[in-house]
Protein backbone atom coordinates (compact mmCIF):
# COMPACT_ATOMS: atom_id res chain seq x y z
CA UNK A 1 0.00 0.00 0.00
CA UNK A 2 2.42 2.62 0.72
CA UNK A 3 4.29 4.82 -1.97
CA UNK A 4 2.75 6.73 -4.17
CA UNK A 5 0.19 8.78 -4.92
CA UNK A 6 -0.46 12.65 -4.53
CA UNK A 7 -3.04 15.31 -4.05
CA UNK A 8 -5.21 17.39 -1.48
CA UNK A 9 -7.84 15.96 -0.03
CA UNK A 10 -10.45 18.10 1.59
CA UNK A 11 -13.56 16.06 2.72
CA UNK A 12 -15.90 16.97 5.10
CA UNK A 13 -19.03 14.37 4.33
CA UNK A 14 -19.27 11.18 6.46
CA UNK A 15 -17.57 8.61 4.70
CA UNK A 16 -20.06 5.97 3.30
CA UNK A 17 -22.46 5.75 0.70
CA UNK A 18 -23.87 8.93 -0.80
CA UNK A 19 -26.50 9.22 -3.76
CA UNK A 20 -25.08 5.44 -4.81
CA UNK A 21 -21.58 6.84 -4.80
CA UNK A 22 -19.35 5.40 -2.36
CA UNK A 23 -17.24 8.48 -1.23
CA UNK A 24 -14.60 5.98 0.01
CA UNK A 25 -13.94 6.20 -3.57
CA UNK A 26 -13.89 9.61 -3.70
CA UNK A 27 -10.82 9.56 -0.61
CA UNK A 28 -9.04 7.70 -2.78
CA UNK A 29 -9.08 9.42 -5.67
CA UNK A 30 -8.76 12.77 -4.54
CA UNK A 31 -5.87 11.82 -1.84
CA UNK A 32 -2.23 13.02 -2.52
CA UNK A 33 0.30 12.23 0.24
CA UNK A 34 1.49 8.67 0.89
CA UNK A 35 4.16 7.16 3.65
CA UNK A 36 6.79 6.86 1.88
CA UNK A 37 8.04 3.20 0.62
CA UNK A 38 10.37 1.41 2.90
CA UNK A 39 14.29 1.70 2.33
CA UNK A 40 14.47 5.15 3.97
CA UNK A 41 14.99 6.30 7.34
CA UNK A 42 12.11 9.05 8.05
CA UNK A 43 11.96 11.30 10.93
CA UNK A 44 8.63 11.52 12.58
CA UNK A 45 8.11 14.95 15.13
CA UNK A 46 5.25 14.00 17.15
CA UNK A 47 3.48 17.18 17.93
CA UNK A 48 2.71 15.97 21.50
CA UNK A 49 5.27 17.90 22.60
CA UNK A 50 4.59 21.44 20.14
CA UNK A 51 2.86 24.35 21.45
CA UNK A 52 -1.05 23.27 20.68
CA UNK A 53 -1.87 26.70 20.71
CA UNK A 54 0.37 27.20 17.69
CA UNK A 55 -0.20 24.19 15.70
CA UNK A 56 0.35 25.63 12.57
CA UNK A 57 3.38 27.23 12.87
CA UNK A 58 5.01 24.29 14.81
CA UNK A 59 4.36 22.29 11.51
CA UNK A 60 5.46 24.66 9.31
CA UNK A 61 8.97 24.90 11.56
CA UNK A 62 9.53 20.79 11.22
CA UNK A 63 8.85 21.39 7.43
CA UNK A 64 12.14 23.52 7.08
CA UNK A 65 14.22 20.29 7.94
CA UNK A 66 12.35 18.38 5.18
CA UNK A 67 10.58 15.65 6.95
CA UNK A 68 8.02 13.80 5.05
CA UNK A 69 5.81 12.64 8.05
CA UNK A 70 4.19 14.29 10.96
CA UNK A 71 2.65 12.29 13.42
CA UNK A 72 -0.24 13.03 15.29
CA UNK A 73 -1.12 11.31 19.12
CA UNK A 74 -4.55 11.30 19.72
CA UNK A 75 -5.16 10.28 23.06
CA UNK A 76 -9.26 9.70 24.29
CA UNK A 77 -8.15 9.83 28.50
CA UNK A 78 -9.63 5.77 29.10
CA UNK A 79 -7.21 3.61 26.91
CA UNK A 80 -3.85 6.08 28.16
CA UNK A 81 -4.43 8.72 30.92
CA UNK A 82 -4.23 11.64 29.10
CA UNK A 83 -6.25 13.66 26.41
CA UNK A 84 -5.30 15.29 23.33
CA UNK A 85 -6.62 16.00 20.04
CA UNK A 86 -9.24 14.32 17.62
CA UNK A 87 -10.30 14.56 14.11
CA UNK A 88 -11.84 18.26 14.41
CA UNK A 89 -8.14 19.81 14.85
CA UNK A 90 -6.79 17.35 12.43
CA UNK A 91 -9.14 19.14 9.65
CA UNK A 92 -8.00 22.05 10.67
CA UNK A 93 -4.64 21.75 10.42
CA UNK A 94 -5.09 19.73 7.21
CA UNK A 95 -5.15 23.35 5.36
CA UNK A 96 -1.86 24.49 6.81
CA UNK A 97 -0.02 20.98 5.86
CA UNK A 98 0.81 18.61 3.12
CA UNK A 99 2.95 16.72 5.32
CA UNK A 100 1.66 12.86 5.58
CA UNK A 101 -0.09 12.90 8.51
CA UNK A 102 0.82 9.88 10.88
CA UNK A 103 -2.46 9.55 13.42
CA UNK A 104 -1.64 7.49 16.31
CA UNK A 105 -4.43 6.29 17.96
CA UNK A 106 -4.57 5.72 21.83
CA UNK A 107 -7.88 5.36 22.27
CA UNK A 108 -10.16 2.23 23.38
CA UNK A 109 -12.66 1.77 20.51
CA UNK A 110 -10.72 2.29 16.91
CA UNK A 111 -12.99 0.20 15.13
CA UNK A 112 -15.52 2.91 15.78
CA UNK A 113 -13.37 5.86 15.08
CA UNK A 114 -10.59 5.51 12.32
CA UNK A 115 -12.40 5.80 9.65
CA UNK A 116 -13.50 9.40 11.27
CA UNK A 117 -9.68 10.33 10.98
CA UNK A 118 -9.82 9.65 7.09
CA UNK A 119 -12.07 11.92 6.67
CA UNK A 120 -10.79 14.25 8.79
CA UNK A 121 -7.24 14.41 6.56
CA UNK A 122 -5.23 11.64 8.30
CA UNK A 123 -3.12 9.73 5.40
CA UNK A 124 -1.98 7.04 7.86
CA UNK A 125 -3.88 5.65 10.84
CA UNK A 126 -2.19 3.05 13.90
CA UNK A 127 -4.45 1.55 16.65
CA UNK A 128 -3.63 -0.55 19.31
CA UNK A 129 -3.49 -4.27 18.86
CA UNK A 130 -4.82 -3.99 23.00
CA UNK A 131 -7.55 -2.15 21.62
CA UNK A 132 -8.90 -4.11 18.61
CA UNK A 133 -11.09 -7.25 18.44
CA UNK A 134 -11.23 -7.48 14.92
CA UNK A 135 -8.01 -5.54 13.68
CA UNK A 136 -8.09 -6.96 10.30
CA UNK A 137 -11.23 -5.19 9.58
CA UNK A 138 -10.13 -1.81 10.72
CA UNK A 139 -7.07 -2.19 8.06
CA UNK A 140 -9.38 -3.55 5.35
CA UNK A 141 -11.34 -0.56 6.00
CA UNK A 142 -8.52 2.12 6.28
CA UNK A 143 -6.95 0.60 3.25
CA UNK A 144 -10.52 0.61 1.12
CA UNK A 145 -10.64 4.75 2.05
CA UNK A 146 -6.97 4.93 0.30
CA UNK A 147 -5.47 5.27 4.02
CA UNK A 148 -2.39 2.96 5.39
CA UNK A 149 -2.89 0.79 8.48
CA UNK A 150 -0.49 0.75 11.09
CA UNK A 151 -0.62 -1.52 14.32
CA UNK A 152 1.10 -0.85 17.45
CA UNK A 153 1.52 -2.64 20.56
CA UNK A 154 2.92 -1.23 24.07
CA UNK A 155 5.74 -2.17 25.87
CA UNK A 156 3.85 -5.29 27.56
CA UNK A 157 2.64 -6.44 24.90
CA UNK A 158 4.36 -9.48 23.15
CA UNK A 159 5.10 -9.35 19.98
CA UNK A 160 2.76 -12.67 18.96
CA UNK A 161 -0.10 -10.53 19.34
CA UNK A 162 0.37 -8.80 16.40
CA UNK A 163 1.79 -11.32 13.66
CA UNK A 164 -1.20 -12.56 12.19
CA UNK A 165 -2.39 -8.84 11.22
CA UNK A 166 1.59 -7.09 11.07
CA UNK A 167 1.98 -8.33 7.15
CA UNK A 168 -1.09 -6.79 6.33
CA UNK A 169 0.02 -3.19 7.58
CA UNK A 170 2.47 -0.70 5.83
CA UNK A 171 3.63 0.24 9.27
CA UNK A 172 4.13 -1.51 12.71
CA UNK A 173 4.27 0.80 15.51
CA UNK A 174 7.00 -0.67 18.43
CA UNK A 175 6.27 2.30 21.74
CA UNK A 176 9.86 2.46 23.62
CA UNK A 177 7.42 3.80 26.35
CA UNK A 178 4.08 3.18 27.77
CA UNK A 179 2.04 5.72 25.93
CA UNK A 180 0.35 9.02 27.49
CA UNK A 181 2.83 11.44 27.98
CA UNK A 182 5.95 12.79 25.81
CA UNK A 183 9.57 13.22 27.32
CA UNK A 184 9.39 9.65 29.74
CA UNK A 185 12.43 7.55 29.62
CA UNK A 186 13.17 4.99 26.60
CA UNK A 187 12.66 1.48 27.58
CA UNK A 188 15.23 -0.95 25.86
CA UNK A 189 13.82 -3.95 26.29
CA UNK A 190 10.48 -3.02 24.46
CA UNK A 191 12.58 -1.83 21.89
CA UNK A 192 13.96 -4.90 21.35
CA UNK A 193 10.87 -6.56 20.12
CA UNK A 194 11.74 -4.83 16.63
CA UNK A 195 14.39 -7.21 16.31
CA UNK A 196 11.63 -9.88 16.22
CA UNK A 197 8.86 -7.54 14.49
CA UNK A 198 11.38 -6.52 11.61
CA UNK A 199 11.84 -11.20 10.82
CA UNK A 200 7.77 -11.37 10.71
CA UNK A 201 7.17 -8.47 8.39
CA UNK A 202 10.24 -8.51 6.30
CA UNK A 203 12.38 -5.73 4.38
CA UNK A 204 8.70 -4.13 2.91
CA UNK A 205 6.88 -2.91 5.83
CA UNK A 206 8.18 0.00 8.07
CA UNK A 207 8.82 -0.22 11.66
CA UNK A 208 8.21 3.10 13.16
CA UNK A 209 9.46 3.32 17.19
CA UNK A 210 8.04 5.22 19.45
CA UNK A 211 9.10 6.79 22.54
CA UNK A 212 12.06 8.65 24.47
CA UNK A 213 13.90 8.88 20.59
CA UNK A 214 16.46 11.44 20.76
CA UNK A 215 20.48 11.12 19.28
CA UNK A 216 21.19 8.68 22.01
CA UNK A 217 18.69 6.29 21.19
CA UNK A 218 18.54 6.63 17.34
CA UNK A 219 21.64 3.95 16.66
CA UNK A 220 20.34 1.66 18.74
CA UNK A 221 16.61 1.43 17.09
CA UNK A 222 17.88 1.62 13.59
CA UNK A 223 20.25 -1.12 14.37
CA UNK A 224 17.76 -3.13 15.58
CA UNK A 225 15.67 -2.31 12.37
CA UNK A 226 13.37 0.38 13.12
CA UNK A 227 13.16 2.85 10.06
CA UNK A 228 10.66 5.18 11.16
CA UNK A 229 11.59 7.44 14.38
CA UNK A 230 8.86 9.15 16.03
CA UNK A 231 10.35 12.26 18.50
CA UNK A 232 8.55 14.41 20.41
CA UNK A 233 10.36 16.07 23.06
CA UNK A 234 13.99 15.97 21.47
CA UNK A 235 12.67 18.25 19.27
CA UNK A 236 10.06 20.61 20.27
CA UNK A 237 12.27 21.17 23.93
CA UNK A 238 14.38 22.51 21.53
CA UNK A 239 14.09 26.26 20.23
CA UNK A 240 16.00 25.30 17.01
CA UNK A 241 13.60 22.61 15.38
CA UNK A 242 15.44 22.30 12.49
CA UNK A 243 18.96 21.66 14.27
CA UNK A 244 17.03 19.04 16.77
CA UNK A 245 15.85 17.03 13.87
CA UNK A 246 19.12 16.90 11.62
CA UNK A 247 21.15 16.15 15.15
CA UNK A 248 18.82 12.77 14.98
CA UNK A 249 19.65 12.59 11.34
CA UNK A 250 23.52 12.61 12.03
CA UNK A 251 22.87 9.95 15.08
CA UNK A 252 21.50 7.48 12.67
CA UNK A 253 23.98 8.48 9.71
CA UNK A 254 27.23 7.59 12.45
CA UNK A 255 25.63 4.83 13.70
CA UNK A 256 24.93 3.41 9.68
CA UNK A 257 27.94 1.48 10.24
CA UNK A 258 26.28 -1.24 12.32
CA UNK A 259 24.58 -3.48 10.42
CA UNK A 260 20.74 -2.68 9.77
CA UNK A 261 19.07 -6.18 10.72
CA UNK A 262 16.21 -7.08 8.37
CA UNK A 263 16.41 -3.78 5.56
CA UNK A 264 17.03 -3.35 2.57
CA UNK A 265 19.49 0.00 2.99
C1 LIG B 1 3.51 8.93 23.78
C2 LIG B 1 3.32 9.31 22.35
C3 LIG B 1 4.55 9.75 21.68
C4 LIG B 1 5.23 10.91 22.32
C5 LIG B 1 6.68 10.59 22.29
O1 LIG B 1 2.41 8.27 24.26
O2 LIG B 1 2.76 8.27 21.60
O3 LIG B 1 4.37 9.96 20.29
O4 LIG B 1 5.03 12.13 21.69
O5 LIG B 1 7.31 11.57 22.97
P1 LIG B 1 8.85 11.56 23.27
O6 LIG B 1 9.56 11.56 21.95
O7 LIG B 1 9.01 12.82 24.03
O8 LIG B 1 9.15 10.33 24.09
ZN1 LIG C 1 2.81 8.46 19.34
Amino acid sequence: MAGGFTSRLSLTKSVGYCNGVDISQMVNAERQRRLPKAGSIEIAPSILSADFARLADEIAAIELADVKIVHLDVMDGHFVPNITIGPPVIAKIRKYSNLVFDSHLMISEPAKYAEHFVEAGADHVTFHVETANEPRRIIDRLHELGATAGICLNPDTPVDSIKDVAPLCDMVLVMTVHPGFGGQKFILDAAKKIIQVREIVGPDIRIEVDGGIDPQTTPIVVSYGADTLVAGNAIFSKPDRVGAINAIRQAYKEGHNIKRRGTRS
